[in-house]
C-alpha cells in the first residue's frame, strides 16, 4: 500500500473550506439551519466547515456506510439516524466524497421522508465519472477523477482518515 504526495494539500482544503463555508453562511441568513454531518468520513470536514460559518446552526450526525475494504457493496446500512425534530429545518447534509451516489440517495430519500423545510446537499469531493445515481447537490468543493483518495476523513479499510491532507492511495500487492 502507498500513500503518495499530497494530491490536495492543507493550504488548498483550507481555502475552500472558506469559501463553501462564506457561500453557505450566505444562503442561510434567516433560516434554521441544521448541517448534519454523515460520519463517519464527513468528521474532519464537517467539522472545519460549521467552524467557519457565520450564521446560527444546530449540528448533529447520521452514520452510513457502503463500503467494505475500498469497494462498493451498493448496500447502504444506516446505524445511526438523526435524532432531532426536523419538520422545522433547513438540513444541509454533508458529505466526503459522492462516488456511485448510491450512499447519498439513500439517505437522501430517507430525510426527505421526514419532511424538512428544506433539503440541501454540499459534499467535500466530487467524483462525478463514477456516477451510478443522480444525486443533487448543491455545494461541491473539488470534483475529482476516478482515483482513491484517502485523508481530511477518507479512509482505506478504516486507516488514514488521520491525515491532514488529500492524497491518491495505490495499492501495491
Ligand atoms: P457512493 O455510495 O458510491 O457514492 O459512496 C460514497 C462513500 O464511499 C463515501 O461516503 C465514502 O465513504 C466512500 N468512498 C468513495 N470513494 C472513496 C475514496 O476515493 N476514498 C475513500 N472513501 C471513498
Ligand atoms: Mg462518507
Amino acid at each position: 500500500m502507498v500513500v503518495g504526495r499530497p494530491f490536495l494539500t492543507v493550504e488548498q482544503i483550507q481555502r475552500k473550506v472558506k469559501e463553501l463555508a462564506d457561500v453557505i453562511s450566505n444562503d442561510y441568513e434567516g433560516k434554521d439551519l441544521l448541517a448534519v454531518g454523515i460520519l463517519k468520513g464527513a468528521f474532519v470536514f464537517f467539522s472545519d466547515l460549521v467552524r467557519m460559518i457565520r450564521t446560527p446552526l444546530m449540528v448533529d450526525f447520521l452514520i452510513a456506510s457502503s463500503y467494505l475494504r475500498g469497494d462498493s457493496t451498493g448496500d447502504v446500512k444506516l446505524h445511526y439516524d438523526i435524532r432531532q425534530e426536523i419538520a422545522d429545518k433547513d438540513i444541509l447534509l454533508v458529505e466526503d466524497i459522492v462516488d456511485t451516489g448510491i450512499t447519498l440517495n439513500c439517505i437522501r430519500e430517507r430525510v426527505l421522508m421526514k419532511g424538512p423545510r428544506s433539503l440541501r446537499i454540499c459534499t467535500f469531493l466530487d467524483k462525478t465519472e463514477r456516477r451510478e445515481v443522480q444525486v443533487p447537490l448543491d455545494y461541491i468543493g473539488f470534483s475529482i477523477p476516478n482515483e482513491f483518495v484517502v485523508g481530511y476523513g477518507l479512509d482505506y479499510d478504516n486507516k488514514f482518515r488521520n491525515l491532514p491532507y488529500i492524497s491518491v492511495f495505490k495499492k501495491t500487492t
